[in-house]
């Protein structure tokens, strides 16, 4: 085959949204101030990121580093062009955020029964219940509504993950009315194959246009299994600048793909992002020159050192 064919292939533009301040900060242990989330939310914005993930409006007794959620939200200057989304998990979450105006909203579930009782403290049947009126809820006022597949590979508790659980989730999601499906590797266990056999599973339910990858890092793959699902035609991932993140239910779990590192490939295969690296780079070392650590991205390791001289 020759490369023009096998570049045609790859979509000419991905959507990339930035889930640095909810899922990139909700596991630090050190409070972070609201105005240094907001800063953060600047800059990004700042860099040409069109969606972030802002917050979640979640119990603060399980995820403590959330719980300046609404002061987050009342705080980000808000531009044009650019859409905000936080993390609902039941009605009294939902409430509380569409006080704050966000463009989309996350209803999170998973492919594992064990897994959605840690997080989320009820079944994957239960958390469909709670999802269909806050779903309902969300589209009578305009807003978006995303929905996450937690561990769509591999769960802490039971193991390697079959495409079936995620196509019954997918499933579901579809039937209660929700928009848009994330298949998430939440613990970085996948590997491009495999993540390619969950994104088919999703595929059975939700359009290309309507599906996104979320893949964290744990085992050094979700590069590659970014590539894996571009070559699907998938088009729409989530990422965590300075590659921040990890969930508290999913022990050992590192961060996301570190933005800086899709962007820095995407750029390198003429695929059109909207975000201009450098900058990029500032807000990565912004978080993580005040988290005391050096950015967890490859990409921007390399910047950063070849500014130093
Ligand atoms: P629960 O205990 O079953 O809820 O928690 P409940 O309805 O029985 O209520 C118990 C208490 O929580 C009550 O307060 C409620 O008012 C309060 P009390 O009377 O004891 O004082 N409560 C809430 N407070 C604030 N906001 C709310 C809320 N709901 C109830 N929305 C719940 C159920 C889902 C709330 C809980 O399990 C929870 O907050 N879990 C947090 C899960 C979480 O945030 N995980 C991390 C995000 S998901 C993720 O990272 C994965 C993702 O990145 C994709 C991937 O990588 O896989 C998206
Ligand atoms: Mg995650």
């Amino acid at each position: 085959m020759v490369l023009k064919e096998w570049h045609m292939r790859y979509p000419s533009k991905v959507k990339l949204v930035d889930v640095g301040p909810r899922d990139g900060l909700q596991n630090e242990k050190e409070t972070v101030p609201a105005e240094v989330k907001i800063g953060l939310v600047h800059r990004l914005q700042d860099a040409g990121v069109r969606e972030i993930e802002v917050t979640s409006f979640v119990s603060p007794k399980w995820v403590p580093q959330m719980a300046d959620n609404a002061q987050v939200m009342a705080g980000i200057e808000r531009r044009k062009g650019v859409r905000y989304s936080v993390l609902t998990p039941n009605m009294k979450g939902f409430e509380a955020a569409a006080a704050s105006r966000p463009d989309e909203i996350v209803v999170f579930g998973a492919a594992s029964e064990a897994f959605s009782q840690r997080n989320i403290n009820c079944s994957i049947a239960e958390s469909i219940e709670r999802f269909a009126p806050v779903v309902e809820a969300a589209k009578a006022k305009g807003i978006y509504v995303r929905g996450a597949i937690s561990v769509a590979v591999g769960c802490p508790y039971e193991g390697e993950i079959a495409p079936e659980r995620v196509e019954l989730v997918a499933r579901l999601m579809k039937q209660i009315g929700v928009q848009h499906i994330g298949v998430a590797d939440t613990i970085g266990v996948g590997t491009p194959v495999k993540v390619q056999r969950a994104m088919e599973a999703a595929l059975r339910h939700y359009d290309l246009n309507d599906i996104s990858g979320h893949f964290h890092d744990t085992y050094g793959q979700a590069l590659g299994n970014t590539l894996a699902s571009l070559e699907m035609g998938v088009w729409q991932y989530d990422a965590s600048i300075a590659g921040l993140g990890g969930c508290p239910y999913a022990k050992g779990a590192t961060g996301n793909v570190a933005t800086e590192d899709v962007v820095y490939m995407l750029r390198g295969m003429d695929i059109d992002t909207g975000i201009d690296l450098d900058k990029q780079v500032d807000a990565g070392k912004y978080i993580s020159d005040w988290l005391h650590r050096k950015p967890n991205s490859r990409a921007a390791t390399a910047i950063l050192n070849k500014r130093a001289g």
